[in-house]
């Protein structure tokens, strides 16, 4: 089992504003300096940058690339984090704050939504985006090394973005730290096991190039089925969650197979 550190990191202030100016990347980088040579296998430098390269683009290339369906998973995945009026909620990887958003309208006004991302030019876009949304806080921050106390969340949900990161059991475990007890972790990510053939050829071929006719960056898209394959199957990643000290985990697939939905909970 992972051994769950114990940090004194602070919390969220209500009025917690963000400051993407000031963030500290020189910390990130020595963060990354001294990770075992396992955290090192995708670049923390080159990740941020591509999204930061791809965050005016990122929204509308969603829609196309899924034809709208990535809303009605990201609806599925913020109910099955069971947070309600009130509560605090972390979005590791936020990206322009689709997850964000739903879940600030789930914990209302009293409740807050942190959103965390390392990629400055998404945050600032997501910024834009909901700026009446008063109970988001906007956090530049990584997800291996997430900058809250044990036991501050409610839930805390990763949207599409755990395939990104260098270490997955290291972001799992970092999840389940900052979730209080009897709280949730939710996962949605694309699956490395599509047993769709049709989904498979979608991923591999058609997604990359429509990739390359609207978002004029096939790379992204290419890096997204590349990512996808070299990612943990939904049973493997049942294991982490257990490995990172989280019970009762949940499977549904969605998107005709190629995409999953995971949920935990943190023992009482
Ligand atoms: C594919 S986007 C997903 C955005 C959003 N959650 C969604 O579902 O649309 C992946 C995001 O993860 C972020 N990301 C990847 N690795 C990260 C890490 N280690 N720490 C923080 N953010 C990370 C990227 O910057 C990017 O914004």
């Amino acid at each position: 089992m992972a051994k769950r550190a114990t940090k004194q990191k602070p919390a969220p202030e209500p009025d917690d504003t963000p400051n993407l100016t000031t963030t500290d990347m020189t910390d990130m980088t020595h963060a990354t300096a001294t990770r075992p040579a396992s955290l090192m296998t995708k670049s923390p430098a080159h990740i941020s940058h591509m999204f930061d390269a791809l965050a005016d683009r990122y929204d509308d290339m969603n829609d196309w690339i899924s034809m709208g369906l990535h809303r009605l998973w990201k609806q599925d995945a913020c109910h099955q984090t069971q947070v309600g009026k009130g509560d605090w909620v972390l979005d590791v990887c936020t990206g322009t704050g689709d997850m964000a958003e739903k879940l600030s309208a789930m914990v209302g006004p009293e409740g807050r939504v942190v959103a965390l991302d390392f990629s400055a030019g998404m945050l600032e876009k997501g910024k834009q985006r909901l700026a009446g949304r008063k109970n988001i806080s906007w956090r530049q921050g990584d997800a291996l090394d997430i900058p809250f106390e044990d036991h501050t969340f409610q839930s805390a949900v990763i949207s599409f973005g755990l395939r990104n990161v260098a270490h997955v059991p290291q972001a799992l475990a970092e999840m389940a730290r900052v979730v209080k007890p009897g709280g949730t972790v939710v996962i949605l990510d694309t699956a490395s096991d599509n047993p769709n053939p049709l989904g498979r050829l979608y991923m591999s071929a058609i997604m990359p190039f429509i990739g390359h006719l609207i978002g004029k960056n096939q790379d992204a898209y290419q890096y997204l089925n590349d990512s996808t394959q070299t990612f943990e199957t939904p049973a493997e990643l049942k294991i982490r969650l257990r490995d990172a000290g989280l019970d009762k985990p949940v499977v549904k697939r969605l998107g005709f197979g190629s995409v999953v939905l995971m949920s935990a909970q943190k023992p009482l």
